[in-house]
């Protein structure tokens, strides 16, 4: 049996209709309800509904065998597991963001407020700038309109929080999708199963 961590919530949703139409079925898992795992072992799959964040995190240690997380959480995570494949779900950008009027002062280390300080750090870093680090954890957008930061670092998907906080992006850092991950070991001894799931998942992502 394969286990598969799947962030709960929007993209945990897109990703499950993605390994649904792949045949990889448990008609539950829709159903609202408080339970965290869901077994098909018909079908040979188990689920696991984590916080997005902690995705990599059970795959790392091996505690699930495969996951689904955005591209930006993985970066930040430095999780030591295998990318299997780019699902082309969850598309949106890693930017930096400001009030419209902002300007760079060169003088001095650009304070970013951001969920991702070490994409933010290894960012300014490649372009060889200062800067100082407010670690946030939701509503990051708000901390420029209070001259909490000069700029946040952040995902962008459809652009309407930034423009209804009159913010705009400054520069784009990468683009963002959710990718399948495995773990290391679960990828040599579960290697027949888990090449059929990324098989069956390509057909669908095409
Ligand atoms: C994310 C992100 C932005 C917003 C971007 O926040 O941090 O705030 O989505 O999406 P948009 O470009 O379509 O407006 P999320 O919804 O995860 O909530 P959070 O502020 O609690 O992190």
């Amino acid at each position: 049996m394969v286990s598969i961590a799947l962030p709960k919530g929007r993209l945990g949703n897109k990703a499950y209709k993605l390994l649904e139409k792949s045949g990889y079925t448990v008609s539950e898992l829709m159903d609202e309800s408080r339970k965290l795992v869901f077994e098909n072992a018909e079908s040979g799959v188990k689920y696991f509904l984590v916080k997005p964040s902690d995705v990599a995190i059970y795959v790392e240690y091996g505690a699930a065998d495969i996951g689904v997380v955005g591209k930006d959480i993985l970066l930040e995570s430095g999780a030591d597991v295998y990318e299997l494949l780019d699902l082309g779900i969850g598309k949106c950008r890693m930017c930096v963001a400001a009030k419209e009027d902002y300007v760079e002062d060169t003088g001095r280390p650009v304070v970013v407020a951001t969920k991702f300080p070490s994409i933010a750090k290894k960012y300014y870093m490649s372009t060889n700038r200062e800067i100082e680090v407010i670690k946030l954890y939701g509503s990051i957008e708000l901390a420029p309109l209070l001259n909490m930061s000069d700029v946040i670092v952040d995902i962008v998907e459809t652009g309407t929080t930034l423009r209804e906080n009159r913010l705009k992006v400054f520069e784009e850092i990468f683009p963002v999708s959710a990718r399948l991950i495995a773990n290391k070991a679960s990828y040599k001894f579960k290697e027949k199963e888990i090449a059929t799931i990324v098989g069956k998942l390509k057909e669908v992502t095409l």
